[in-house]
């Protein structure tokens, strides 16, 4: 099938490329010039495991990259995959998905399926479909499919071929049928629902996997106080098929470009709506803190924070990512300066994206040893393979007191101690 894809970030690409795999024409369409142009040469803007192999395989057959709307005109169907972000009073920002609904009305003149993959609130088929009747596009013109995305940064092209499930919203069958003939090579359980229904399961997702979070880190506080290891209760709890062992990792908090933001933008739909979404804020407020108590705790080891030399292993809001956005890093660091730590910081692959977004004291090496040289403490931020695999008796020589704030849980307390470190983990 030929389709045109608007939006090439971590969602619209890893579709476009995945749908090029399974042998659809596919035209990946984005506004930046340069990304296109990069796209064109075979490379990917972001740093995302397997992706740029996936593109370069079908770039120029199945795969196309253009700024123009030209592909529109022979593609059956259309997927929105462009950003949501949030506005500042925690709604998301709908300006680019209009502006996909604006930029198809000319193309409306035979039927297309207008595939809204960009996370969206409820309501937003509706507002879509009278804005385009309301231009003078003819309702038997186009139909509109509510299909969620529920792909992993990191892990985006393991989680688009293998899916848990695919949701299909849509009141059309023709609109239906057509957008599952463009994944019908995935094996997993399709679920045909209403659009609304579609929006929300997206929203109702990340909310629950954000609850999940901050559950098991106000867990591992009290785990703390205890002296229980939050590993073990999350294992014993979660070999219980109704709680599940994923997203039971206790650390510094849920951060990336999608948790943060549709929590919020659930939390902006109960409040319009006239619920007081209590579970929900808690969940935002518990994450809001996580940053802190990493602090914190560095306080009651170290004492004042003054002049002392903190290295931070870690930016990515999670490993496999060069993303920065609401990565936790990023007010730990603005407090460790802010208690007038000498920072410096780490990182394998967000480290040029990082630059912009902390203080300009911090300093940022490439060299994670390096910068752990004289330190008082090194805080670990993002459980990457290279941290949980460091040469922990070099490390150990180079800081000047061994103490690890360990934010990931990437060790296990009794090995730390028996290698010497004064080792504080999360929840344990
Ligand atoms: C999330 C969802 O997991 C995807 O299903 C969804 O498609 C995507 O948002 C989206 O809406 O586009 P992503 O933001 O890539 O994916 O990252 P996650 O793997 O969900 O991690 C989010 C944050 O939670 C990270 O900061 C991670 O470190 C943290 N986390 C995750 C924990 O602190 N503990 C856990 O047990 C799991």
């Amino acid at each position: 099938m030929k389709a045109t894809v608007m939006g090439t970030g971590y969602v619209g690409l890893t579709t476009g490329a995945m749908l090029a795999q399974f042998g659809h024409k596919i035209t990946c369409i984005d506004i930046d010039e340069r990304k296109i142009d990069q796209l064109n040469m075979g490379q990917v803007p972001f740093y995302e495991p397997g992706l740029d192999a996936l593109v370069k395989k079908h770039l120029n057959k199945n795969l196309k990259f253009s700024t123009g709307l030209q592909s529109i005109v022979n593609s059956k169907v259309v997927i929105c995959a462009v950003g949501t972000p949030p506005n500042q009073d925690g709604s998301p920002d709908m300006s680019y998905v209009l502006a996909v609904a604006q930029q198809l009305i000319p193309y409306l003149k035979r039927y297309k399926v207008i595939v809204i993959k960009s996370t969206v609130p409820v309501g937003t088929k509706k507002i879509i479909q009278d804005y385009l009747l309301s231009q003078g596009v003819h309702r038997s013109k186009f139909d509109i499919v509510s299909n969620p995305e529920f792909l992993r940064e990191g892990t985006a092209i393991h989680d688009s071929f293998y899916p848990d499930r695919i949701v299909i919203g849509s009141d059309s069958q023709r609109a239906v049928s057509l957008t599952y003939s463009l994944y019908q090579q995935c094996e997993c359980p399709v679920l045909i629902t209403s659009n609304e229904g579609a929006e929300m399961i997206k929203y109702a997702a990340n909310s629950f996997l954000a609850t999940k979070i901050s559950f098991i880190n106000e867990l591992a506080d009290i785990c703390e106080k205890y002296s229980v290891d939050i590993e073990e209760v999350a294992r014993g709890i979660g070999y219980d098929k109704r709680i599940g062992l994923h997203f039971l990792k206790a650390g510094v908090g849920f951060g990336g470009s999608c948790l943060p933001k549709d929590l919020s933008g659930l939390i902006y739909l109960a409040d319009k709506s006239g619920i007081d979404p209590k579970v929900l804020r808690s969940v935002s407020h518990i994450n809001a803190e996580r940053p802190y108590q990493v602090v914190n705790k560095l306080k009651n080891v170290l004492g004042s924070l003054e002049n002392k030399k903190i290295a931070v292993w870690g930016l990515a809001f999670k490993p496999e990512t060069d993303d920065m956005r609401f990565a936790p890093s990023i007010p730990i660091i603005k407090q460790l300066v802010e208690e007038k730590a000498k920072v410096y910081a780490f990182d394998p692959v967000a480290a040029n994206n990082a630059k912009p977004l902390i203080p300009e004291c911090v300093k940022i090496s490439n060299d994670m040893y390096e910068i752990a040289r004289d330190s008082d403490a090194v805080v670990i931020v993002t459980e990457w393979d290279l941290f949980k695999n460091a040469d922990l008796s070099l490390l150990k020589k180079v800081m000047k007191y061994p103490v690890i704030i360990d934010g990931r849980n990437i060790f296990s307390p009794a090995d730390m101690k028996l290698q010497g470190f004064n080792y504080y983990g999360t929840g344990r």
